[in-house]
This record gives C-alpha cells, sequence and structure tokens, in this order.
C-alpha cells in the first residue's frame, strides 16, 4: 500500500470508530490532513475552523493565509510539507478542543506520523505541542527544537525518534505584533534545522 493509501485506511478508520460523535454531529465533514505523505516535516495545528470545515482542509482560512506566507519566506511550498490537526473536526464556536476530545484523536495522528515518518514535527500552537511535550510552556519553549521518542502504535516495543518544533499559533500570532515577529524568526530556523537533521 502507498502512504497515501495508508493514510486514507486511517481517516477511514476514524469514520469507523465513531470518533467524538459530538463533534462529528456539528461539523460538517472531517478534516484529516493534506500534502505531501512523503514530506520530511509535518505541521501540526489545533482543530479545524469554520473556512476549514467548509473546505476540508486544514488552514485555509486567515491563520493559513499566514502559514502559507511563512512557508513562502523559507521557499517551502503547501504542496511539498504535510498539514494536519490533533482534532479533525470542527469545535463549536471554535472553543478550544477539550482533553477527551484531544484524547481521542491522538492514536490516528501517531498513525499519521508513524506512514508519513517526518524528520522534523512543527507544532503550532500549545495544544498541538502539548500532545509531544505534555510539560512545558510555549512561551518559554517556542523555536527550540526538541528530540523526543515516539513509541510505535502497533505494539512492538519500537519507537523513532523525531525532532519536534513547538512554534506559536498562526491565529494567535496574527493580530499581535510582537508574536508575530516572534513567529516568524522562529519560522526562518525550519530550513537550518532540517539541514542539520539530514547531516546526521
Ligand atoms: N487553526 C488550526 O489549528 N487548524 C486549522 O486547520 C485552522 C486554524
Amino acid at each position: 500500500m502507498s502512504k497515501q493509501q495508508q493514510l486514507d485506511a486511517i481517516q477511514q478508520h476514524i469514520l469507523d470508530d465513531k470518533i467524538t460523535p459530538e463533534l462529528a454531529k456539528t461539523a460538517t465533514q472531517l478534516v484529516f490532513g493534506t500534502g505531501n505523505p512523503d514530506s520530511e516535516i509535518v505541521f501540526i495545528g489545533e482543530a479545524p475552523g469554520k473556512n476549514e470545515d467548509i473546505k476540508g482542509e486544514p488552514f485555509v482560512g486567515a491563520a493559513g493565509k499566514f502559514l502559507n506566507e511563512m512557508l513562502e519566506m523559507i521557499d517551502l511550498k503547501r504542496e511539498e510539507i504535510y498539514i494536519t490537526n490533533i482534532v479533525k473536526y470542527r469545535p463549536p464556536e471554535n472553543r478550544d478542543p477539550s482533553p477527551e476530545e484531544k484524547k481521542a484523536f491522538l492514536p490516528y495522528l501517531q498513525s499519521q506520523l508513524e506512514v508519513i515518518q517526518p524528520k522534523v514535527v512543527v507544532t503550532l500552537g500549545r495544544h498541538s505541542m502539548n500532545c509531544f511535550l505534555p510539560d512545558l510552556q510555549i512561551s518559554k519553549v517556542h523555536g527550540q527544537p526538541k528530540r523526543v521518542r515516539l513509541a510505535l502504535k502497533q505494539d512492538t516495543g519500537d519507537s523513532v525518534q523525531v525532532v519536534i518544533l513547538p512554534l506559536y499559533h498562526p491565529a494567535a500570532a496574527l493580530y499581535n505584533g510582537s508574536m508575530r515577529q516572534t513567529l516568524i524568526d522562529d519560522f526562518a530556523l525550519i530550513p537550518s534545522i532540517i539541514q542539520k537533521i539530514k547531516s546526521i
């Protein structure tokens, strides 16, 4: 099976397993993730908003436009990378996803990463960061790459090493001048982080 076929199968599992039925009821559709399954870098946001819910794609609203601008600054195209969210249905009124909702989707996110096998995972915002680095504060560690071992879901005892780069969420930074510049500066670190990992 190709990576895309494996990802399609995970998407179908979320539907078959009836994950977060309450969210599924209020959302228009599942927003699973888009981009290149062979990418070395995966971006993970929090949950779809209104535009994403309508389009079925992550980061297509105002935050997505800002994300696209930052990707352009570092010469990355959206088609080259893979983008997803922790929670894959839009929470009503764009409220924060609950701990239970994040927990329910985590195994599927883990499966996505197992298929893609990225070298770098860029977490956008604290919800996404805390999936991988539960005890850290984004204001203290943004822009600092952290090496973590991800346990593989298939219970083999194996794990894979990945670098997590925690960044502020583009929606939070969009209208906050200093956070916006910090996010742009942190984003600029991405090419050298990828280069460094490739050279190891
Ligand atoms: N914010 C997110 O966290 N994800 C999206 O897909 C859009 C906005």
